[in-house]
């Protein structure tokens, strides 16, 4: 099916009260809205309508086995979307949300199956921008959103990055800039005794357990992206967050000096890298330095190389320390040979 995909221009702070109106007369005519939260941009539907959600799988090229988060717009819907709401998740939602973290839960009946792949349980998160709360709050029901890229790309940061993904296959675009943060947020179960990050994001696993008292929580695995690993949540195949041309994952930066370059390369440097070994001119080069930047640059950097025509991307990697662990899970899926 192709439709015309509008974009409409919002304030971040003071969002057009009009365009949130004639956003959620989309959604509630059973379209498809790309809005941006904090993390990325979102694809979102009417999370209570199968038929709509149908249309997300549809729009990406999704798997229907991948379930996806359901947004809501405070705690109360978000609570009308699950079955039980522990102690902890009070806590967390109180500590975090609106923020970058999203619970697993056993679901309520307010979230069909083709939200959650037919599984009993729903990821939910209240992300933080006003454009994104104010946009459920219209809708009045919570909104089931993926990242708004074509399936097992890259995420998208920018309004332009969902157009060229996803025009053609969705009706509107709520262009709010680009996302403050830049990576997915943190995925935590909490339907195991002790509760399990299925995605490292923004919200470090130390930051939960302050939060949780004393509980432990349990790391993503940090080989996860192992093909013999199981897979801890649906969505984490080891091949995700990938751009289109093949990029090398160089764990050595001394290794540089004797890389074969192919003739269109560029060289992604993540991290406080000083003293590199010289690369030939021609390969143009990214730094990103710190975890924030990093974080907030990575996705942009990544389609920029795409859209180079490049025959490669040499990435160095951070540090494998706990502030990098987020930047290193999704470039070690971006690359095919994670040094493992
Ligand atoms: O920051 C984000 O989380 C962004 C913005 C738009 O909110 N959304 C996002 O959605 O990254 P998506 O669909 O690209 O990733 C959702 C992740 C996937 O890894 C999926 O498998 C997992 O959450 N997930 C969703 N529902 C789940 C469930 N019931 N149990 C376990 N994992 C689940
Ligand atoms: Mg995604």
């Amino acid at each position: 099916m192709s439709v015309t995909t509008r974009i409409l221009s919002i304030a971040p702070d003071d969002p057009d009260v009009e365009a949130l109106a004639e956003a959620a007369a989309v959604l509630r005519a059973g379209g498809l809205v790309a809005f941006a939260t904090e993390t990325v941009y979102g694809l979102g539907a009417d999370a209570t309508r199968p038929d709509a959600v149908a249309r997300i799988f549809a729009a990406k090229g999704r798997p229907p086995s991948n379930p996806m988060i359901v947004h809501a717009d405070g705690i109360e819907l978000a609570r009308a979307c699950v079955a039980e709401w522990p102690e902890a998740a009070g806590a967390l939602a109180e500590a975090f949300w609106p923020g970058p973290l999203t619970l697993v839960l056993p679901r309520s009946g307010l979230i069909p199956d083709a939200v959650t792949a037919g599984r009993e349980t729903v990821a939910v998160r209240v992300p933080a921008p006003l454009v994104a709360r104010r946009l459920i709050e219209s809708l009045g029901r919570p909104i089931a959103a993926p990242s708004a890229n074509r399936s097992a790309g890259v995420s998208p940061t920018l309004a332009c990055h969902v157009l060229a993904d996803l025009g053609g296959r969705i009706e509107l675009i709520l262009d709010s800039g680009q996302t403050a943060i830049g990576l997915e947020s943190t995925v935590l179960d909490l339907t195991t005794r002790e509760p399990r990050i299925l995605r490292p994001g923004p919200i470090s696993a130390q930051e939960l357990e302050h939060v949780l008292g004393g509980l432990r929580v349990r790391r993503a695995d940090g080989d996860s992206a192992a093909p013999d690993a199981p897979l801890s949540s649906p969505g984490q195949l080891p091949v995700h967050y990938a751009p289109r041309t093949p990029a090398d994952w160089i764990d050595d930066p001394d290794a540089l000096a004797d890389y074969d370059w192919p003739g269109r390369a560029a060289l992604v440097v993540v991290g406080p890298h000083l003293d590199l070994p010289d690369v030939p001119e021609s390969v143009p080069r990214f730094d990103l330095p710190s975890p924030d930047l990093a974080a907030r640059d990575l996705y942009v950097t990544l389609r920029e190389c795409d859209a180079l025509g490049l025959e490669r991307i040499v990435v160095v990697p951070p540090p494998d320390l706990t502030e990098w662990h987020a930047v290193r899970d999704r470039l070690r899926r971006a690359c095919r040979s994670p040094g493992r």
